[in-house]
């Protein structure tokens, strides 16, 4: 048996979810169980050498920045202990993409932090939690694992690639064009790509009291778009905007013209595409320096995430 220790950290979701009844998988209440009960419910994690700490027992549409900076300072500190080979965090499916971004980008960790979740609660007739939850533990104990990833359905993705694409079904994840890193079959990984690898803002960067964390806002284009909500945001003092705009990150005149207004007012602004797949790409012939800032390949979400860690440290991000 493998001595080294993983820490599984719990912050609630559908994975510790409860509902009356065995049938609903739709009206239940999120973050009901502990995160010891989760682990056991799984009568082969007790063979093995875990220590469990709730961070939070929420409903992940609720999760904020406070529960984010605690988490984070909480992997950081278990990363750096040396029995410690890594961690699982129980999380809410509705934003595990975003927490699983911001832990990749503030930690990049050298170890696996693995995210895992459920989209049945706990009490369903066919719950795919426990599944999940032994799936995440073993890709934490593997041997060379590192970085952050999260482990659904029995598919392994990169924390800075993960999608959740589906509301209801059970594989409700992807990686859009990335595709999984690898498969988890029986306790055994079958490998695609290498294990993530990046440039880390370091945990000192949200160290600041999350109420005092930049502003940044994030606005959808659509048909018939203005720029009202963008000089609204610029009056209410915003610090930063991350924009979902159409097709090829296009942005309406009128839209345009307004982030342009922000930008030139000292507003950090970042646009990336509603699109479920694909890049933001520049065009040949477009001037870089003048164009509005392009997020690449990141979702909107990533992208707000993005600004808000640049916006904490400053001209002197990483790129
Ligand atoms: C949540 O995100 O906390 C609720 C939904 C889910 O976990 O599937």
């Amino acid at each position: 048996m493998n001595a080294a220790v993983v820490v599984v950290l719990g912050t609630g979701g559908t994975i510790a979810g409860a509902a009356a009844s065995a049938q609903d998988n739709v009206g239940y209440t999120a973050g009901q169980l502990s995160v010891q009960q989760l682990v056991a419910a799984v009568p082969a994690l007790g063979m093995l050498s875990l220590e469990c700490e709730q961070v939070a027992n929420i409903d992940s549409k609720d999760m904020s920045h406070a529960v984010w900076q605690r988490l984070a300072q909480r992997c950081a500190f278990h990363l750096a202990r040396s029995e410690v080979a890594g961690i699982v965090v129980t999380h809410g499916t509705d934003t595990l993409e975003e927490t699983a971004y911001f832990l990749h980008r503030v930690l990049a960790p050298t170890k696996p932090v693995v995210l895992t979740a459920a989209m049945r609660p706990a009490t369903s007739l066919q719950a795919d939690g426990p599944q999940n939850l032994l799936d995440a533990v073993s890709v934490a104990r593997a041997a060379g694992a590192r970085g952050v990833v999260a482990v659904l359905g029995g598919r392994v993705f990169g924390g800075s690639e993960l999608r959740k694409v589906h509301t209801y079904r059970l594989d409700a994840f992807d990686a859009g064009d990335a595709g999984p890193l690898a498969v988890i079959e029986e306790g055994c990984l079958r490998m695609f790509r290498a294990w993530p690898e990046g440039t880390a803002f370091g945990i000192d960067t949200i160290a600041r009291e999350s109420s005092l964390w930049p502003r940044v806002e994030l606005l959808i284009g659509h048909a018939g778009v203005t720029g009202a909500l963008v000089d609204l945001l610029v009056a209410s003092g915003v610090q930063g905007i991350a924009v979902a705009g159409v097709g090829n990150g296009h942005l309406a005149s009128e839209f345009e013209t307004a982030l342009r207004r922000a930008q030139a007012a000292g507003v950090s602004v970042l646009c990336a595409s509603r699109c479920a797949f694909g890049a933001v790409l520049v065009a040949a012939g477009v001037d870089e320096a003048t164009a509005l800032p392009s997020a690449g390949t990141l979702s909107p979400a990533q992208a707000r995430i993005e600004l808000l860690l640049r916006g904490l440290v400053g001209a002197h991000a990483p790129a």
